[in-house]
């Protein structure tokens, strides 16, 4: 396993083969080796810097179905809210004076949010922080639309791949989403000039060693600026409420080999990691992650906003957010920084 560990260092690519065996058969020895060889080259590229991009939840409606998430259509026990324009100017304005330089409009697809009204939003958020990056993560939408909000100042997209494979995808999704019309999404977003970030659950139902290593193929394919993973965690009000959630071993195992694979990217630790482990943020970063991503939504929104059961953060206001985020990483002798942050892994326009 060592052997193919080296080899994914120096040549940044397996074959499917190769990664299947390596996901598989890993021992805890393999991963101490791989979070080591990870460690060392985010050092030399980003050294003990932890960024960190302010995310605000700014809907919760969300006209899709996928079987694993709490904000799903199907649910109707959530209390439903979006973010006026003023409330999300106001995260932004609190986020600016914390230091965030990155602020991530996250959201479910809703239908409300129409063009006009996203760019408006966007637009204004550009002129008022012409130094912040502003970051999208509003789910599948077309060509144009997209080309119209990166035009309005947007200049990143985070759309998950959530599992390369068809068959796979079918069984957490349903019909009509589908992983073509998501992958060519990325494409999409990727050919219009976005810093493109994307990523996939680990533990999700049915998945297997194979559908991981389908997905670090794509990762290679696609190479995107950002690459957010975390593990499956159950919501109780959706099909999937009685599978297990994926394995804090897993996921960290998965954040060194992406680590390795693209020695660049942006790799946050995530909050579902934070939330099946106590320190499950740091262990990630201890194993080549280098993002944060707090939260900045008003804490009244934010236990409507649950993707899955006992998200952390919660109750925390945006500034408990971010000092417990740099005392956690000052504990593992990291830091937080007020940059952009923007990927080193910037790709030719294609
Ligand atoms: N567990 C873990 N992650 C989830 N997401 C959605 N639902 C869950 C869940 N139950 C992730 C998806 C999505 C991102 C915003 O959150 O990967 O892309
Ligand atoms: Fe939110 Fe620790 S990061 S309370």
């Amino acid at each position: 396993m060592k052997n193919i560990i080296d080899k994914l260092e120096q040549e940044h690519t397996l074959t499917q083969n190769e990664w299947t065996a390596l996901i598989a058969g890993h021992s805890l020895g393999d991963a101490e080796y791989l979070f080591e060889r990870a460690r060392e080259i985010r050092h030399r590229h980003y050294h003990h810097d932890v960024y960190t991009r302010g995310l605000i939840e700014f809907t919760n409606y969300c006209k899709n179905d996928c079987f694993y998430c709490g904000i799903r259509r199907s649910n109707r026990i959530v209390q439903r809210y979006r973010l006026t324009k003023e409330q999300i100017l106001d995260c932004c304005s609190q986020g600016y004076s914390l230091g965030f330089r990155t602020f991530v409009l996250q959201g479910g697809e809703d239908g409300y949010f129409t063009d006009e009204i996203m760019a408006d939003i966007v637009s204004t958020i550009h002129s008022l922080y012409p130094d912040c990056a502003i970051t999208l993560s509003l789910g599948e939408r077309s060509f144009e639309s997209y080309l119209l909000l990166f035009e309005a100042g947007a200049d990143r997209y985070l759309l998950r791949h959530e599992t390369f494979d068809s068959g796979h995808y079918a069984a957490l999704h349903p019909k009509p989403l589908s992983a073509l019309n998501r992958q060519q999404c990325l494409w999409d977003l990727k050919k219009i000039g976005y810093q493109v970030g994307t990523g996939f659950m680990v533990g999700s139902p049915w998945q297997t060693a194979e559908n991981l290593a389908d997905d670090m193929l794509f990762l290679g394919e696609l190479n995107p600026q950002m690459v957010g993973i975390g593990p499956f965690i159950p919501h109780h009000d959706t099909p999937f409420a009685e599978y297990p959630a994926g394995t804090l071993e897993l996921t960290l195992f998965m954040l060194g080999l992406i680590r390795l694979m693209l020695p660049k990217v942006l790799l946050p630790a995530t909050t579902a990691l934070g939330t099946i482990a106590p320190d499950g943020r740091e262990q990630g970063i201890l194993a080549g992650a280098n993002v944060v991503m707090p939260n900045l939504s008003p804490t009244d929104v934010r236990k409507n906003y649950l993707l899955y059961d006992n998200k952390i953060c919660t109750g925390d206001e945006a500034a408990e957010c971010r000092g417990c985020l740099e005392r956690r990483m000052d504990s593992i002798g990291y830091h937080l920084v007020s940059l952009r942050g923007d990927s080193l892994n910037i790709d030719p326009p294609l």
